[in-house]
């Protein structure tokens, strides 16, 4: 573990928000409806995992049923085993087959706006996404993909995104997507981690009214790895694409050939259902590996519960994140599509073309349930009011937050300003790894407190405990652990067994361990306090120390860079380098934008440092360790991060402290 295992106290928080008390009557009824309720399921679903989660099981489809419900081998977990199921199916097909294939699943609008600022809006009913998944699984296997077989999806916010997982789903076949920020590198290295020789993507994206061009990253992707043999281009912003026969392929042309008919084929509850990479405390990002059962029963009764989904009761519920990240796919896809709520998919920028686009939106589409990200919040807060007040946010009856710890300050302007106090907020910790909610309030439920996630999901058996496993005493600060498996864990990192025990279940023996630190209050209510491994979350995106230092570290004049965070306004945590340069040359700001330059093209523009400092040598105890500490404390001292372009030794400042780490 690294030196970062120092918890730090945080302000006592005793605002205590109970669910309101008409919340039921305003959302159609609550599913949970009280703490006691709560906590009588909870112990429950403890108690008697089996039964708990059978019962949920059998709210979905299944082609076979399980005979058992959960192996655990640890670190290994098998649920619904010998179940025969589909996602798609679950998503998709059942809702025709129930008589609802003419009900809106996913409500999608562009960024662009014509010349009267109307965007433009598209309603795929279940019934169209039965056709088109269906149509674009026949593409798939055309192009010679198989069940098992992993497929690469590089592709902006439109409605194609979220059928391509579901064709891939369809068939079987394994869905790895790479967030549209992500560089040609980045697509390289995980199309060679991943073995895929297939990539979906489009001509380009939209974001705050530039074009990102997809294409063109996948084209550069090509030349770093042969292993691309196909590329599905999808055409929306008709921007100039480069074109190579044999290997590029017109997905609106191969889509409208194909027939419309394509059962869901039946798959293994442990069959693996996608990959998505993340960030780890090493240079790699690792490819987390999901199976189907399991994932689909967790994210289908976390959405239900945490969101309070009703399908017949005109909601309509947003999730601002991409679906290139975990958030997407469980929370705007796979969790909600098989409850039946329009999912609504949004393609760009949050201030694009004003800092009221968000609340527009709301307005319009008379959005019931918003789920966003405290940096995201943080940002508007900082637009002011006047962009909200504007608008009629009154259909709104759930606020969610996710992807890093939310300040108490933002919580309760989220709170009053966006839900006018009559909104519970949900506050759900969770990861990539863990598929889905963990820790959450549940709105008709949970008395809430600014800052803390408050308590388990069912299911989740989560404890603070010190390096041994042994359980710490209230308002102590220690590591967060799950002691018990959960249908929608991880099933492993793709191809890194090892890699896998080590991360996760050696750091506490015979638990899981996520990675964050945290403390339990008195009422049991968890607070969860930053990662305590070498991975920061810049602005909600996770980021690997270690994986920004080799970056910098590849270019030509760097000899040896660290990488720490440091507080940031708005992204929460910023990226800050200490760089040391190669033989006689001087810092300079060319030199800064040059290192940046190369870091977003390594990794992708998410990964930029926003402070660069070049140093003489950089401070490390006797054994050769980086006392990223004190370069913690550097950066957090820096003044809003400006640069300075001196030349600093740092190893004066270390040997001044002591050779402490
Ligand atoms: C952090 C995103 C505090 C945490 C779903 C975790 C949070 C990492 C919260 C996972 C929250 C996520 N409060 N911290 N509500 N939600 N985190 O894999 O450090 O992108 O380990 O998954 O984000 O990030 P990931």
């Amino acid at each position: 573990m690294s030196d970062s295992v120092e918890i730090t106290s945080v302000l006592k928080e005793d605002r205590v928000f109970p669910p309101p008390a008409d919340f039921g009557a305003r959302s159609g009824g609550a599913h949970v409806g009280s703490l006691e309720e709560y906590r009588a399921m909870h112990k429950r679903s403890l108690d008697d995992p089996a039964g708990f989660w059978g019962e949920v099981a059998s709210e979905l489809d299944w082609f076979e049923p399980w005979t058992e419900v959960c192996e655990w081998k640890l670190p290994d977990a098998k649920w619904f085993l010998g179940g025969k199921t589909n996602i798609c199916h679950n998503c998709v097909d059942r809702q025709v087959d129930q008589g609802h294939g003419d009900q809106v699943a996913i409500l999608w609008e562009s960024e662009t706006t014509d010349s009267q600022g109307a965007p433009e809006i598209r309603r795929l009913t279940y019934a169209d996404l039965k056709r088109e998944t269906a149509k674009l699984a026949n593409v798939l296997e055309g192009l010679g993909v198989k069940k098992g077989d992993v497929v690469t999806i590089y592709m902006g916010m439109v409605p194609e995104l979220a059928i391509a997982i579901l064709a891939c789903a369809r068939i079987g076949a394994v869905h790895s997507v790479i967030f549209g920020g992500f560089s040609s590198q980045a697509i390289a290295d995980r199309v060679e981690d991943a073995d895929s020789s297939v990539v979906l993507t489009c001509d380009g994206s939209w974001r705050r009214g530039t074009i990102i061009p997809l294409k063109a990253n996948v084209d550069q992707a090509c030349k770093l790895s042969d292993k691309i043999k196909s590329v599905l281009v999808l055409t929306r912003c008709q921007n100039a694409i480069e074109w190579q026969d044999g290997r590029d392929h017109r997905w609106g042309e191969l889509v409208a050939d194909a027939s419309d008919v394509r059962p869901c084929e039946p798959m293994d509850s442990e069959d693996m259902l996608f990959l998505l990479y993340t960030s780890g405390s090493t240079g790699k990002p690792k490819g987390i590996v999901h199976t189907t059962g399991g994932y689909m029963v967790y994210t289908y009764l976390t959405s239900k519960l945490t969101f309070n989904l009703r399908p017949d009761e005109d909601q309509v519920y947003w999730c601002t994140a991409d679906i290139g990240w975990i958030t997407g796919h469980s929370y705007i896809v796979y969790g909600l599509l098989p409850n039946r709520v329009p999912t609504l998919m949004y393609e760009g920028a949050p201030n694009h073309p004003a800092p009221n686009r968000f609340w527009d939106i709301v307005e319009r589409h008379k959005v019931t349930h918003f789920y966003t990200a405290p940096t995201a919040i943080r940002a508007f807060m900082k637009w002011g009011d006047e962009h909200v007040e504007k608008h009629d946010l009154s259909s709104l009856q759930v606020l969610g937050t996710v992807g890093e710890p939310i300040n108490p300050e933002a919580w309760i302007w989220y709170r009053d300003v966006i839900g006018a106090g009559r909104c519970p907020i949900v506050d759900t910790w969770w990861q990539t790894e863990t598929g889905g909610h963990m820790l959450t309030p549940l709105p008709g439920a949970t008395p809430t407190v600014p800052g803390s996630c408050t308590l388990p999901f069912f299911g989740i058996d989560a404890a603070v405990v010190d390096q041994d496993g042994n359980e710490l005493p209230a308002n102590t600060g220690g590591l967060l652990a799950i002691r018990k498996p959960w249908p929608s864990m991880l099933r492993g990192i793709f191809g890194d067994r090892e890699r896998f025990v080590e991360t996760y279940f050696t750091k506490i023996k015979g638990m899981y361990f996520p990675g964050d630190g945290a403390r339990r209050d008195e009422r049991g209510y968890f607070w969860i306090m930053g990662r305590v491994d070498d991975v920061i979350n810049v602005a909600g995106h996770r980021l690997g120390t270690m994986e920004v230092e080799s970056a910098i570290a590849s270019h030509d004049s760097v000899v040896e860079a660290a990488v720490v965070g440091m507080p940031h306004e708005i992204k929460g945590t910023a990226i800050a380098a200490f760089v040391t340069l190669a033989g006689d040359l001087e810092p300079s700001d060319e030199l800064r934008q040059a290192l940046r330059d190369h870091v977003a093209q390594a990794i992708g523009a998410i990964a930029k440092p926003d402070m660069i400092r070049f140093c003489d040598a950089l401070p490390k105890t006797r054994s050769g360790k980086i006392m990223r500490r004190l370069l913690r404390d550097i950066a957090a001292g820096t003044d809003s991060g400006q640069d300075v372009t001196t030349l600093e030794d740092l190893t004066v400042l270390a040997r001044l402290r002591g050779d402490e780490e």
